[in-house]
C-alpha cells in the first residue's frame, strides 16, 4: 500500500483511502468525522432550486473561486464547483470499519445510517436558525457512543451559502473561502469535541477529513490529530488550511511576549 503522510505540528494528515489506512494506525483515543453519507449529493450543478429552481440545485456549493499569487488570495470571478464530488457518496455508509477503531466515536451525518449504530447519544446541529425554507436539509444529527443516555443538545449556527453566523464569518470573508461541498464550520467541529471527552493532549483522528475542520478544532483544542483523505484537492486544502490555522495560532501565542515591552515605557 502507498500513501502520502503530511506532518503539520501536532497533525499527521494522510493522503489515501481510510480503509486501508485506518487498520495500520494506532488507536486513537477518539474518531470524530463526517464521513460521505449515502446521499449522492449533486456537488457541481448551477442550476435552479426546489424553493422554485431546478431540483439538485447547488447553490450552496457555489463559492467563488480564489486563486492564490504570491500577492494573496485573489477571486477569479468564477464560481468554484465540484466536480469530483464527495467519493463513497454514492453508496450506504457501513460505520463498522469506524466503529471497530476506536472506543469514542462521534459520527455527523448519522440520521441517514442510524440504524447501523448502537445506542448513542444524538447531538443536532440546526444550520438555519432564522427559519428560512430552502433546498438543503436545515440541519444535521451527530451521534456518539459516550455517555449515550445523556441528553440531546443542539448547537445553532447559521451555515447557508454565504449567509453565516458570526462564529463561522471569519471561513468565509476576509479572503478565506469555503473549500468543500460539505464543509463543516469549524466552531461546530469544536463544540461536538467536548463529547467524546477524549484525555487532555490525546489523538483526535477524522478519516474522512475532507478540508480539515476537525483537524482545525481539535489542534486548536490541544489535542493530536490525525487525519486521512482520499480527493487530492480537498487534501491539499486540509493541509493549507491546517497549516494557516497553526501559524496563525503561534501568533497569537507570541502576542503576548511583545507586551511587556510596552508595559514597560515610562508613563
Ligand atoms: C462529508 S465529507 C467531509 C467534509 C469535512 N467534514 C469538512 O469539513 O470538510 C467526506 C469526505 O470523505 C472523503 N472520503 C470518501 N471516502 C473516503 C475514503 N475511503 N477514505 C478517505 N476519505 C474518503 C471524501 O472525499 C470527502 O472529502
Amino acid at each position: 500500500m502507498s500513501f502520502e503522510v503530511v506532518t503539520i505540528g501536532n497533525a499527521t494528515l494522510y493522503r489515501g483511502d481510510c480503509r486501508l489506512i485506518l487498520p495500520t494506525l494506532e488507536r486513537p483515543a477518539a474518531i470524530v468525522t463526517d464521513p460521505p453519507y449515502g446521499q449522492k449529493l449533486n456537488t457541481n450543478v448551477t442550476g435552479k432550486s426546489v424553493t422554485g429552481r431546478a431540483p439538485g440545485a447547488g447553490r450552496p456549493y457555489l463559492i467563488h473561486d480564489k486563486r492564490r499569487t504570491a500577492k494573496g488570495l485573489h477571486s477569479t470571478g468564477l464560481a468554484r464547483q465540484f466536480p469530483q464530488g464527495i467519493k463513497g457518496d454514492d453508496e450506504p455508509f457501513d460505520p463498522a470499519l469506524i466503529l471497530a477503531a476506536a472506543d469514542r466515536v462521534l459520527l455527523w451525518g448519522a440520521h441517514k445510517f442510524g440504524d447501523r449504530l448502537p445506542r448513542g447519544r444524538w447531538l443536532g446541529w440546526d444550520k438555519v436558525p432564522t427559519g428560512k425554507v430552502r433546498d438543503q436539509g436545515d440541519g444535521e444529527l451527530a451521534w456518539c457512543n459516550v455517555k449515550p443516555d445523556a441528553v440531546m443538545r443542539i448547537f445553532r449556527l447559521l451555515w447557508d451559502g454565504v449567509c453565516v453566523g458570526p462564529e463561522a464569518r471569519h471561513e468565509v470573508t476576509a479572503g478565506v473561502q469555503r473549500v468543500h461541498p460539505t464543509q463543516k464550520p469549524v466552531a461546530l467541529m469544536a463544540w461536538c469535541l467536548q463529547f467524546v471527552e477524549a484525555p487532555d493532549g490525546s489523538v483526535i483522528c477524522d478519516p474522512y477529513m475532507g478540508a480539515g475542520s476537525t483537524g482545525i478544532a481539535a489542534l486548536a483544542a490541544g489535542y493530536d490529530f490525525v487525519g486521512i483523505e482520499l480527493e487530492d484537492q480537498y487534501f491539499d486544502d486540509a493541509c493549507l488550511r491546517i497549516e494557516q490555522a497553526q501559524q496563525q495560532t503561534q501568533l497569537f501565542e507570541l502576542a503576548p511576549q511583545q507586551q511587556p515591552e510596552q508595559a514597560g515605557l515610562a508613563i
